[in-house]
C-alpha cells in the first residue's frame, strides 16, 4: 500500500470560502488527513459550483464530492418544517438549523462510501451549527470521529488564517473583509456580524438582497393562492409544482412585494444572545398560509395541542436534534394531523405586508350553518345554559365556599373580639373582601 491510500480519510464539509480551503490544508498538514470533501447545493447562492469543486481539488483531495440535496432538502425537511410551522422562539423559521442535518447526512454517507473515519466541518465554537453538525453525525453514525478544525487551531484572528492560507498555497480573495456572515439555502438567508452586533443599529439597507425594500415596493397588491395537499404546497395561483420550484418562484412573488424581512433577538442553544437578520419570504408567506388551512380544518384540540409541541418541534431541531427519537416521535405526530389538510389559501402581499384574504378546502370544519349570527342558524341556542352550567359547576361550588368560609371567619373573629374586648373590627375586612374576590 503506498503512503496516500494508507492514510487516514476525513470527510470535509467544505464550502469553498476561505474558512473551509484553510481546513483542508490545516486536515491535511496538521493531522495528516487524505481529504474528501463535500459541497451541498441546497439552493445558496454561488457563482459556480464547478469553481468551488475545482478549487477543492487544486488543494490536493483526495475527492471532492458535488451533491444536488435540493430536492431532498424540499421534500424531507421544509415539508417537514412546514408540517410543524416551524418557527424558533416565534420568530426564525430555522433556515440554517434545517439544512444542517441534510448535509450531515451526506457527509456520513460520503465517510462510508470512502471509507472515512473522521467527519469535518467549518464552524466555530460559539454558534448552533457546530452542534447540529455533530449531533446529527453522532446519531447517524457514533462511530465516526468528528473534528472542528476552526475551534481547534491557533489560527483565531483573520490575519493569522491569511498568512496560514498563504503559507499553503489556499487562494486568498480581494475582498476579503465581507461586512457580515451569511448563511443561505432555498428556504431564506442568515445575516449576522459586522455592523449588525450593535442591536440599536438598523440593518443597512445593503444586507438585504431577496426582499426589496418595503417602501419600494409596488403600489398596487400581488395576489397569490397556494395550493396544499395534505399539508404540502403543490401549487401556486393554480399551476401544479415541485416545492423546490414553488419556494423559488414564491420568494420572487414575495420578495418583490417587500415582505419576508425579520430582525432579531435569538437565543442560542450555546447560552448566547445574538442580533440576527432574516431574509424567508416564501418560508414565512408559506407557513401563515398553512397555518390558516389549519385554523379551518383542524379539530379544535388537535390544534391546541398541536401549537405546544410545534414549539418542542421547533427547539429540538434548532438544538440539533433532527435525528433525535423526540423529535421522530413529533414528525409522526405532525404527519398524522396533516392527511386531510387539502385546500387553498389566498394571499395579499403589499409593500412588506402578507395578509390571509381567504381559504378553503373539502375537510373544513367551519360550518356556516352553525357560525352564521342570520335567524337560520342551526345552532341550539337554548343548550348553551345547560352546557354552561355544567362546565362552570365546579368553579360555583368553590365560590360558594369561599364565601361560607369568609362568613364563619368573619363569625369567629367577632366572638374573638367581644372575648377580648377588641372594639375595631376594621382588620378582619380586608381579609373578606380578599376572599370575596378570588
Ligand atoms: N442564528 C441562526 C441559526 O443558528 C443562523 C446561523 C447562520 N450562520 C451564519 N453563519 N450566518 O440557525
Amino acid at each position: 500500500m503506498n503512503k496516500e491510500t494508507a492514510k487516514e480519510k476525513v470527510v470535509l464539509a467544505y464550502s469553498g470560502g476561505l474558512d473551509t480551503s484553510v481546513c483542508v490544508k490545516w486536515l491535511q498538514e496538521e493531522l495528516g488527513y487524505g481529504v474528501i470533501c463535500v459541497l451541498g447545493n441546497v439552493g445558496q447562492e454561488h457563482d459556480g459550483l464547478e469553481k468551488i469543486e475545482a478549487k477543492a481539488k487544486a488543494l490536493g483531495v483526495v475527492a471532492c464530492e458535488v451533491v444536488d440535496m435540493r430536492e431532498e432538502f424540499a421534500d424531507e425537511y421544509l415539508t417537514c418544517a412546514i408540517a410543524a410551522n416551524a418557527m424558533y422562539e416565534n420568530k426564525y423559521p430555522l433556515l440554517s438549523a434545517l439544512s444542517r442535518p441534510l448535509i450531515s447526512k451526506h457527509l456520513v454517507d460520503a465517510a462510508h462510501k470512502y471509507g472515512a473515519t473522521a467527519v469535518a466541518h467549518g464552524c466555530t465554537g460559539k454558534g448552533n451549527d457546530q452542534v447540529r453538525f455533530e449531533t446529527s453525525i453522532m446519531a447517524l453514525d457514533p462511530a465516526l470521529k468528528v473534528i472542528a478544525p476552526v475551534r481547534e487551531w491557533d489560527l483565531g484572528m483573520r490575519p493569522d488564517e491569511i498568512a496560514y492560507a498563504k503559507a499553503h498555497g489556499v487562494p486568498v480573495p480581494v475582498s476579503l473583509d465581507k461586512p457580515y456572515s451569511i448563511d443561505d439555502n432555498l428556504w431564506g438567508r442568515a445575516i449576522e456580524a459586522g455592523v449588525l452586533e450593535d442591536p440599536w443599529n438598523e440593518p443597512p439597507a445593503d444586507i438585504w438582497t431577496m426582499t426589496v425594500d418595503p417602501t419600494e415596493a409596488p403600489d398596487e397588491p400581488t395576489y397569490v393562492e397556494i395550493g396544499f395537499e395534505a399539508g404540502v404546497p403543490v401549487s401556486l395561483n393554480g399551476e401544479q409544482m415541485g416545492l423546490v420550484e414553488l419556494v423559488e418562484q414564491l420568494n420572487g412573488m414575495a420578495g418583490a412585494a417587500g415582505y419576508g424581512r425579520i430582525d432579531m433577538i435569538e437565543n442560542r442553544y450555546v447560552g448566547i444572545k445574538s442580533r440576527e437578520c432574516y431574509e424567508v419570504p416564501a418560508g414565512l408567506a408559506i407557513i401563515q398560509a398553512h397555518k390558516a388551512l389549519e385554523d379551518l380544518c383542524l379539530e379544535r384540540d388537535v390544534l391546541h395541542m398541536k401549537l405546544g409541541l410545534e414549539q418542542t418541534w421547533a427547539d429540538q431541531v434548532y438544538n440539533g436534534r433532527w435525528f433525535s427519537p423526540l423529535k421522530q416521535a413529533l414528525d409522526a405526530f405532525m404527519g398524522a394531523t396533516q392527511a386531510q389538510l387539502t385546500g387553498e389559501v389566498k394571499l395579499k402581499l403589499y409593500k412588506g405586508s402578507c395578509v390571509v384574504v381567504g381559504r378553503r378546502s373539502a375537510a373544513a370544519l367551519y360550518d356556516q350553518a352553525l357560525a352564521t349570527y342570520d335567524n337560520d342558524d342551526a345552532f341550539d341556542q337554548k343548550a348553551a345554559k345547560g352546557f354552561i352550567d355544567i362546565q362552570a359547576l365546579s368553579i360555583k361550588t368553590w365560590a360558594m365556599k369561599q364565601a361560607q368560609l369568609a362568613q364563619a371567619k368573619e363569625a369567629a373573629s367577632g366572638s374573638a373580639q367581644a372575648l377580648f374586648g377588641v372594639v375595631e373590627g376594621g382588620a378582619t375586612e380586608p381579609a373578606v373582601a380578599q376572599a370575596a374576590a378570588l
